[in-house]
């Protein structure tokens, strides 16, 4: 059978109540983050017997679980993170889509989770896009996210994988993470946990590890701090990441370093992808251990210039403070020259706004 013959595809079932034209317009003009759902959902099952089926493309809506669904007690799920970008032509173009579809694979296989093949996944977000293009925003730093998610759906008790499965793909027009847009976020140091150890499901995107990480995030809010940055959880000195964000570490001398995938951080897309275009723009890039002291005494010493923090929801953002008990690293409250032009550049591909030399863009409408 040729490819052609064994693609799988996501029809269509158009929404018989879709969201007004003015709403939808009130929404796409001030859409904060997460909040706002667009009128369809990509879904497909799986179980042993069938593989992948039902594959569609449906009206948004609650889902229907039993109960005893696995992932309602014993988390069985992975998920993702992406944008659709609108370009000032009107076309709407995804970022390096192929790399989430492989970190979803790799996320499931951690989590015992059947894996989505490439075209699958890929076939599932191009058409949800399709079917929701007009929720994709223009102007600013907008973009329509998604969200692909897998949850076991089975109702059984038992602590095994799963033998039914979702996989769905959602999608919510967005404007700036945080609420202040590019301002420099504070970040409070956790003490009293970590986010992952070695062999555990630090670098899978997976729900667990952000409800773990909801305890120390509201100690970083009674602090007064945006985001909370975690330590390793052996010797408590090595930077990790942040909830949901990778560290980068400018120096003085034009290098910019990051903390290596040492098995408990989550490998970034836009980590990654910062690596490739930090080298473009004539920065030495390193992947190292980077421990806190080292953080503290750089920024004293001036060694450290800028520290900045990236991820698909937070694109790339400036860290401004650093708090734990033993005191503040305070950057200031202005983003530094690296971060506005890494930042940029990022954006500029993403966009459309300049050439594409890594081939990261792929045209979904
Ligand atoms: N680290 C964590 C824990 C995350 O949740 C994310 C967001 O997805 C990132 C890092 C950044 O990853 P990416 O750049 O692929 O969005
Ligand atoms: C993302 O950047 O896509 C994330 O998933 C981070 C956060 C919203 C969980």
């Amino acid at each position: 059978m040729s490819a052609e013959t064994t693609a799988v595809k996501f029809p269509l079932t158009a929404s018989a109540a879709p969201v007004a034209a003015e709403r939808r317009a009130q929404v796409l003009a001030a859409p904060g983050f997460g909040k706002h759902f667009t009128d369809h959902m990509a879904t497909a099952t799986w179980t042993p017997e069938d593989g992948w089926h039902d594959t569609a493309v449906v009206p948004y809506g609650p889902l229907s679980l039993d109960p005893a669904a696995a992932v309602l007690h014993y988390a069985q799920e992975v998920f993702e993170g992406m944008k659709a970008y609108r370009r000032e032509d009107g076309s709407v173009w995804a970022f390096r889509p192929a790399a989430n579809a492989a970190r979803m694979a790799r996320s499931a296989r951690r989590l015992a989770l059947p894996e989505v093949p490439e075209q699958m996944f890929l076939e599932a977000v191009t058409s949800l896009v399709r079917a929701d293009v007009e929720w994709v925003p223009s102007g600013g730093e907008s973009s329509l996210y998604l969200r692909p998610f897998m949850v076991a759906t089975e109702a059984f008790l038992g602590v095994r994988s799963a033998r039914e499965v979702k996989f769905l793909v959602i999608a919510s027009p967005a404007g700036s993470y945080f609420t202040g847009g590019v301002k420099p976020v504070s970040i409070w140091l956790s003490q009293e946990y970590t986010r992952a150890a070695l062999g555990g499901t630090g670098s899978a995107k997976c729900g667990g590890n952000y409800a773990a990480s909801l305890a120390a995030q509201e100690e970083a809010a009674a602090h007064g701090c945006d985001q909370v940055c975690f330590l390793d959880a052996v010797e408590h000195r090595w930077v990790e990441e942040l909830g949901g964000m990778n560290l980068f570490f400018v120096h003085d001398d034009g290098t910019i370093v990051t903390p290596e995938l040492t098995g408990t951080i989550l490998e970034g897309i836009t980590r990654a992808s910062i690596l490739e275009l930090a080298k473009d723009l004539g920065h030495e890039v390193v992947e190292r251990r980077v421990g806190v002291d080292e953080w503290r005494e750089g920024v004293a010493s001036g060694r450290i210039t800028e520290v900045f923090a990236c991820g698909t929801a937070a694109v790339v953002t400036p860290v401004g403070r650093l708090v734990s008990p033993e005191g503040e690293v305070v950057h200031g409250d202005v983003a530094g020259p690296v971060t506005t032009a890494v930042r940029r550049t990022l954006l500029d591909v993403q966009y459309g706004r300049a050439a594409d030399p890594h081939g990261w863009t792929t045209r979904l409408v």
